[in-house]
C-alpha cells in the first residue's frame, strides 16, 4: 500500500495539466469519488488496524499534497485566462477608417485640375484684408451702392480691416506684383454677413480666374469657359452668356450651364428654365488695370468668379448648402475621388 501511495504521489507531482480542461481531467482521475486516491481511500478501511497509523497519514498527505496541486494551477490558469479572455491573436486588426475627402476640396481640385489643362497656375491671397484690394481697386467707388451687393464683415470697427467677400482681392494682389502675362486661378475661402439659410452661408468658397495678356480677347474667355464646363460637367453640356454688371469687369457678364438634371427641358432645380447659373465674368475694366499699374493700351484681360459650394450642389444635385459644414459623416462619404 505504503508503495502504491509513493508512485501516485510521483506521478502527481509529474502530471502538468496546461489547460483547464486538461486540469479538470487529472482532477476527476485523481480526486473524484472514483478515482484513484478515493480507491485507495476505500482499500484503507480494510487494512489490518496495526499498519493503518503510518498508511493513513501518507494517504492524507497525498490527498492534501493532489489538492493544493489543483487550487495552485486552477488560480494561475484562471489569471492567464482573464488577461486573453476573447482575445484571439489570430484574428484580423480592426482596420482605421480612411475616410473620403470633403466634397468641397474634391470639386475644388477638379477645377484646378481643369484649369491647369489650359495653363491656369494657382495663387492664393488673405482672408483678412483691406478696403483696397476687396473693392477699391477692383473700381468700386466709394459709397457706390455696388459696395452693399456684398455684406461685409468688419473686423475691429476699423472699416480699413475686413473679411474679403470674394477672391477677386486675389486678382489685385497678383496684378499688384506681376506685370502680365498673368494666367491664374485663385481657389480661396470668403465671408459675407448674410443669414444663413440652404441657399446661402456666411462663411463659403469661391475660385477666381484671371488672364492677362496682349490680345485677350472676349472669344478667348468664352472658348475657355466652355472647356471648363464640357470638363466639369460633360461634353454635353451647353452653356450661354448673359449680359451682366461688375464694377471690376466691363462688359460683364453671367454664364448659365444647361441643366444637368432635365438637361434642359426645365425641372425644379433649374426653376424650369432649364439653365443654372454657375459664374460671373468679364473683361476686366482698364481701371483695374491702372489701379495694379498695367498699361491698360497695351494689355486686356478677362476674370470670372464662381463659388465653389453652388458649382458642387450643382454636380452632385446637393440641395441644402449647410449640408458643407455639418460634418455629417453620412454626407461625406458619398463623395469618393482620386483627386
Ligand atoms: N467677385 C464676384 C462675386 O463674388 C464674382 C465675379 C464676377 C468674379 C465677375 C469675376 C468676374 O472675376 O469677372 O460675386
Amino acid at each position: 500500500m505504503l508503495g502504491k501511495i509513493k508512485a501516485l504521489l510521483k506521478e502527481i507531482e509529474e502530471a502538468a495539466p496546461v489547460t483547464l480542461a486538461e486540469l479538470e481531467e487529472f482532477r476527476i482521475r485523481y480526486i473524484s469519488k472514483k478515482g484513484l486516491i478515493s480507491q485507495l481511500f476505500s482499500d484503507f478501511k480494510d487494512m489490518e488496524p496495526g499498519l493503518k497509523k503510518e498508511v493513513g497519514k501518507a494517504l492524507n498527505e497525498l490527498k492534501s499534497a493532489t489538492l493544493d496541486k489543483i487550487s495552485r494551477l486552477k488560480e494561475s490558469m484562471e489569471e492567464t485566462d482573464d488577461r486573453s479572455a476573447g482575445l484571439d491573436l489570430t484574428a484580423p486588426g480592426d482596420s482605421t477608417g480612411l475616410g473620403s475627402r470633403h466634397p468641397l476640396s474634391v470639386v475644388r481640385n477638379k477645377i484646378i485640375d481643369i484649369f491647369g489643362r489650359q495653363g491656369f497656375t494657382v495663387a492664393e491671397g488673405p482672408e483678412i484684408e483691406d478696403d483696397w484690394h476687396v473693392f477699391s481697386a477692383l473700381n468700386f467707388p466709394a459709397e457706390h451702392p455696388a459696395r452693399d451687393m456684398q455684406d461685409t464683415f468688419f473686423i475691429e470697427k476699423n472699416p480699413d480691416v475686413l473679411l474679403r467677400t470674394h477672391t477677386s482681392s486675389v486678382q489685385i494682389r497678383v496684378m499688384e506684383r506681376t506685370q502680365p502675362p498673368i494666367r491664374a486661378i485663385f481657389p480661396g475661402r470668403v465671408f459675407r454677413n448674410e443669414a444663413i439659410s440652404a441657399r446661402s452661408h456666411c462663411l463659403f468658397h469661391q475660385v477666381e480666374g484671371l488672364y492677362v495678356d496682349e490680345n485677350v480677347s472676349f472669344a478667348d474667355l468664352k472658348q475657355t469657359l466652355l472647356y471648363f464646363a464640357r470638363e466639369l460637367f460633360g461634353e454635353e453640356v451647353s452653356i450661354r452668356l448673359r449680359p451682366s454688371y461688375f464694377p471690376f469687369t466691363e462688359p460683364s457678364a453671367e454664364m448659365d450651364v444647361s441643366c444637368s438634371i432635365c438637361g434642359g427641358k426645365g425641372c425644379a432645380l433649374c426653376k424650369y428654365t432649364g439653365w443654372l447659373e454657375i459664374l460671373g465674368c468679364g473683361m476686366v475694366d482698364p481701371n483695374v488695370l491702372e489701379a495694379c499699374n498695367i498699361d491698360s493700351r497695351k494689355y486686356t484681360g478677362y476674370a470670372f468668379g464662381m463659388g465653389i459650394e453652388r458649382t458642387a450642389m450643382l454636380l452632385y444635385g446637393v440641395r441644402d448648402i449647410r449640408l458643407y459644414f455639418e460634418n455629417d459623416v453620412r454626407f461625406l462619404r458619398q463623395f469618393q475621388s482620386a483627386i
